[in-house]
């Protein structure tokens, strides 16, 4: 069941969006040849802690870490680790969350480690230009289809891979509510949008090829032709007019 939100508790959702936004940022800082994964999670654990919040990852379905960092051909659901090493020219995916205060944030961005490839420059834009693009899409009058295929459309100029395995979703008390939002769609299908709604759009992008495979952690989730991969997230609300990033700082 699709919960909306009234403008009291959008209120309450946005201060959670808000840590999880800076949870990102504070990850940000971190993007430097040499780091490790572990360093970087710990960062954002400690600043989710420090703003009197939980990290809602930790411990969702067993997952072990506060962050999900995801380096090159990694889609998502990368565990951190301390032998896991950031080099010059790596992208780094970074998925942060946090509840507070009865709602939760889950935001992604994906990072470069000094200098990287012209070819991972324009997936890492084309992928956040897709997640622009199906926010803009996400409007009453428009359904879930409409959010999809705004995504959709983009990457496939570039000739680019939609991962299909893993979608967006509802969130707000619970991390994942109902509906799914899927990456990919038909214009005028599935669920209609109405105002209050708050879903976590979630492009995640290939370079190459649709298909995903989960390693044998159970989580870390990679592209099956090896090529590099982008994510980027925002939690956001639909309106009666433009629809609001709450994952903004
Ligand atoms: N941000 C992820 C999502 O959108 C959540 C991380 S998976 C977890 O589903 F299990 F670690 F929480
Ligand atoms: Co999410």
């Amino acid at each position: 069941m699709i919960q909306l939100k009234t403008p009291h508790e959008i209120e309450q959702m946005r201060e959670a969006c808000r840590i999880s936004a800076g949870a990102l940022a504070e990850a940000g800082k971190y993007m430097q040849p040499g780091v490790t994964t572990k360093e970087i999670d710990h960062a954002v654990h400690k600043y989710i802690v420090s703003m009197g919040a939980k990290p809602n990852f930790l411990g969702y379905a067993g997952y072990p870490g506060s962050a999900c960092i995801s380096i090159n051909n990694q889609v998502i659901h990368g565990i951190p680790s301390s032998r896991v090493v950031l080099k010059e020219g790596d992208i780094v995916s970074v998925d942060t969350g946090a509840y507070y205060n009865g709602f939760n944030g889950d935001n992604a961005y994906t990072f470069a480690v000094g200098k990287i490839s012209p070819e991972a420059e324009q997936l890492l834009k084309v992928t956040q230009e897709c997640l622009y693009k199906a926010i803009d899409a996400a409007r009453v009058g428009n359904r879930i289809g409409d959010i999809g295929y705004a995504c959709q459309s983009h990457a496939e100029k570039f000739g680019y891979g939609v991962v299909r395995t893993y979608v967006g979703h509802g969130v707000g008390r619970k991390l994942h509510e109902d509906p799914e939002v899927p990456n990919y769609g038909k214009p005028g299908r599935g669920v209609r949008l109405a105002a209050g709604m708050t879903l976590a759009i979630e492009p995640m992008i290939n370079l190459v090829g649709e298909d995903v495979v989960t390693l044998e952690d159970g989580w870390t989730v990679e592209t099956v032709s090896g090529s590099i991969s982008a994510h980027f997230e925002h939690s956001i609300v639909v309106t009666e007019s433009d629809p609001i990033i709450l994952t903004r700082i």
